[in-house]
């Protein structure tokens, strides 16, 4: 029987070193360890994944879309995805935003139908790993988890798990006990 694949896909600046990255990398690690997953990494930020434009989309038409077509396919072979997304100026990093605007294809990842748009990456989960300087969860701030609460199901991504470590910048013990927090929550997900 062919294992089942876990893609993991880092962005944060701060390659290994991120906050975000640390803990993906945790969760991601047990489900290869303990459930004998097989490991994608896809890194946007060290890949420099392009913005999207006209000629993505001219090649897209061409069927020239290479990098396009690959980050598609790991997204549709992958059972598990870990998105590591750190807040950027209240954002995902643009390298994600651009992993994105490649991945959302009418006709392949999502459609449109007469009831609305419909999602095509079914059947995954996707863990979200991410992290913040200050504390914005569940505030009118908190505008990359708000964000990706919208692309993911509309890519029919809807078993979606949010992993937060905040105020990892805002001294004393809060960066300790917050990263701790959340690998405990890492900790129990693959129990
Ligand atoms: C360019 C930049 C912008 C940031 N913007 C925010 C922000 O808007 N809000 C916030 O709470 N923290 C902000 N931070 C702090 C990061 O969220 C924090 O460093 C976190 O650890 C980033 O995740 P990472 O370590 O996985 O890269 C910013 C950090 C950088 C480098």
């Amino acid at each position: 029987m062919m294992s089942k694949q876990i893609l993991s896909i880092q962005s944060s600046i701060f390659g290994d070193q991120g906050v975000s990255s640390g803990l993906a990398k945790q969760l991601v690690d047990k489900f290869v360890a303990e459930a004998d997953y097989q490991l994608t990494v896809r890194d946007v930020t060290q890949d420099n994944i392009p913005h999207f434009n006209a000629q993505t989309l001219s090649d897209i038409a061409d069927g020239n879309a290479t990098l396009a077509d690959a980050l598609i396919a790991e997204v549709q072979q992958a059972d598990v995805i870990v998105i590591a997304a750190p807040m950027y100026n209240f954002s995902i990093p643009s390298q994600l935003k651009s992993w994105f605007d490649h991945i959302a294809r009418a006709g392949v990842t999502f459609k449109y139908t007469e009831l609305g748009p419909q999602g095509l990456l079914t059947n995954k989960k996707v863990y979200v790993v991410t992290a913040r300087g200050g504390q914005y969860q569940g505030s009118g701030k908190d505008i990359d988890s708000s964000y990706l609460n919208v692309i993911l199901p509309f890519l029919g991504l809807t078993d979606v798990e949010f992993i937060y470590a905040e105020g990892v910048n805002m001294g004393g013990d809060t960066r300790e006990s917050s990263i701790q927090a959340a690998e405990k929550q890492v900790n129990d997900l693959v129990a």
